[in-house]
């Protein structure tokens, strides 16, 4: 099973989008997904239809069962859906023992599927810890501009600060640059330096594409709102390209990581 933690701690950058298309994607190439919501502002909550009448908060704090708080959305798809009341928890959460790691440990529960997608909150509060600390995997989003490459160094540095002081082993396996527009020289230049920094893990951009914005008030992810649209297209391949990792991602260390924040600095 594959945790992935779809994180970075700037807003806009298309972290929910991401895990709403990657997670339908994987599912429709019979992947079994899970999507957790972690951030409080609950995009993914209002991006598809969840039914569930408990949330993550229910599950963190009120001791409701997994089952209870989990929607099925389709066949190989499941979501764990947030409310605003998740900020509540995480003041909740500050108080506890081990605070950093009580998702690692409540979510053990968690099994038989092939992918769990988390989208973390814009900020590297203790949500966003938990959630790195549990999957040990990230992917970062990013944007194509000034400010959404310095946003990436500081993600990166932020991962290897976790894996020190925890002396945890949480890997980045993919930065998908994000927003791209090649008639805009600085995202074409902004492109360029993430590649030559961080090479292989840097995957194909995700164009600009208004399908993308209009699909989540549809309830649906770009390939059942446009199946032919550009977003469809780039989030496809980013799909096939998150499933041939799957060979490598095993026998990938946090010292990928660390070479690339080096690079980095
Ligand atoms: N490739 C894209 N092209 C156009 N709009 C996009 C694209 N990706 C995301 N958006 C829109 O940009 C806004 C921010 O994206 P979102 O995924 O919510 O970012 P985050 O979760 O990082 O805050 C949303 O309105 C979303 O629909
Ligand atoms: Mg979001």
């Amino acid at each position: 099973m594959r945790k992935i933690a779809v994180i970075n701690q700037k807003g806009g950058v298309g972290k929910t989008t991401t895990t709403v298309n990657l997670g339908a994607g994987l599912a429709r190439q019979g992947k079994k997904v899970l999507i957790i919501d972690l951030d409080p502002q609950a995009n993914i909550s209002t991006s598809l239809h969840t039914e569930s009448l408990k949330s993550m908060h229910d599950f963190l704090i009120e001791g409701a069962e997994l089952d209870e708080c989990i929607t099925r959305l389709g066949k190989d798809l499941d979501i764990l859906k947030s409310k605003s009341n998740l900020t509540k928890a995480e003041m909740i959460m500050v108080g506890e023992a081990s605070r950093e790691t009580i998702l690692k440990r409540k979510f053990e529960q968690i099994k038989g599927y092939d992918y769990v997608l988390i989208d973390c909150p814009p900020s590297m509060g203790l949500l966003s810890q938990n959630a790195l600390l549990y999957a040990e995997e990230a992917i970062i989003p990013a944007s194509c501009d000034v400010l959404g490459i310095d946003a990436l160094k500081k993600m990166i540095s932020n991962i290897q600060n976790l894996n020190s002081v925890f002396d945890a082993n949480i890997r980045i396996t993919k930065i998908i640059p994000t927003m791209y527009d090649r008639r805009n020289k600085i995202c074409v230049k902004t492109l360029a330096e993430m590649q030559n920094l961080f090479y292989e893990l840097v995957s194909d951009p995700i164009r600009v594409n208004s399908k993308l914005k209009e699909a989540p008030a549809a309830k649906k992810s770009i390939f059942a709102y446009d199946k032919s649209s550009r977003g469809a297209e780039d989030y496809g391949k980013l799909v096939k390209s998150v499933i041939r990792d799957e060979k490598r991602v095993g026998s990938m260390s946090k010292m990928d990581v660390k070479a690339a924040a080096v690079e980095a600095e």
